[in-house]
């Protein structure tokens, strides 16, 4: 058997045309552009990278994009006021503050700070607590993407073995509320697991977010598993999955690559999310 390569690259770039479509049609009903407010402190280059493509991906879709610069010495306060400022500000509908902060903020401080209501990274305590609790929010992106990806492949998710590799608060615990929400069965795997490999086995989708390269070996794959790698890690050889991608093709369903799979759903989810966000403040 050979895998399906799912093609996160066309799903996004389409997600990206239909959005750019309701933006159009949101703008003509409400009489106002959607805004979206990134801010970055300081000049880490990988940030500053995000921060670009994110910029050049709103405008693309019809929106406005507000980028915020504090220097890397910019205190909590400073940052935090910012954070109020954008709260109170009618134009912007979703806020973002790119991740990692400098070491002398503290990040659950700021992201606290963020009206839950705009926050389109999903990262606040309330949409945490929304998404364990079957609210309407707002959910992490990368997660977001996850899902739409395996939705796409499988249709119907009901009564699936889910395991999900990695417990962070962007990928892991929010990737798991929504396959639960789906109807899955969930397992959340992570460094202390005891037997991953034959965890894994179980499972008819892998969701691997664990960041360390080639960590998820074919073998612990079952044949016919759909796998889905948000690992992007940087490598001699390129960027490479936490998926051994090659061993894994050989006998699974469908995997994502990397780069090509989940990377390009991300901006498109954080998209939707703005776009959803201002759509629920337009009541
Ligand atoms: N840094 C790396 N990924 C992310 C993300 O999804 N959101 C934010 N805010 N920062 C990040």
């Amino acid at each position: 058997m050979t895998a399906e390569i799912i093609d996160g690259k066309a799903f996004a770039a389409n997600l990206r045309a239909s959005i750019a479509e309701d933006v159009a049609a949101f703008r003509d009903a409400a009489g106002r552009t959607p805004g979206l407010a990134v801010v970055l402190v300081g000049d880490d280059p990988a940030s500053a990278v995000y921060v670009r493509n994110k910029g050049r991906a709103t405008r693309e879709a019809g929106m406005e994009s507000l980028e915020h610069r504090l220097p890397g010495s910019a205190g909590q306060d400073e940052l935090i006021a910012l954070v109020e400022q954008l709260n109170a500000d009618p134009t912007v509908d979703g806020i973002l503050v790119q991740l990692p902060l400098p070491g002398q903020i503290d990040e659950r401080a700021v992201v606290a700070a963020i009206d839950p209501d705009k926050d389109v990274d999903g990262l606040t305590t309330t949409n945490a607590g929304r998404l364990a609790n079957n609210m309407d929010g707002l959910a992490p992106c990368t997660p977001l993407g996850c899902i739409m990806l395996l939705k796409d492949q499988l249709g119907e998710l009901k009564g699936l073995e889910a395991v999900v590799i990695g417990r962070s608060i962007l990928v892991g615990k929010p990737m798991a509320q929504l396959l639960l929400a789906e109807n899955c069965t969930v397992t959340i795997a992570h460094s202390k697991t005891r037997g991953l490999a034959d965890v894994v086995r179980r499972a008819d989708i892998v969701v691997a977010a664990i960041g360390i390269p080639h960590m998820v070996k074919g073998d612990w794959i079952k044949p016919g598993a759909t796998v889905i790698d948000v690992g992007i890690n940087r490598t001699a050889d390129g960027l490479v999955g936490d998926v051994d991608f090659a061993a894994a093709a050989s006998h699974v369903a469908a995997i994502t690559p990397v780069p090509g799979g989940v990377g390009p759903m991300t901006i498109a989810c954080l998209l939707a999310n703005t776009l959803t966000a201002a759509k629920r403040r337009e009541g």
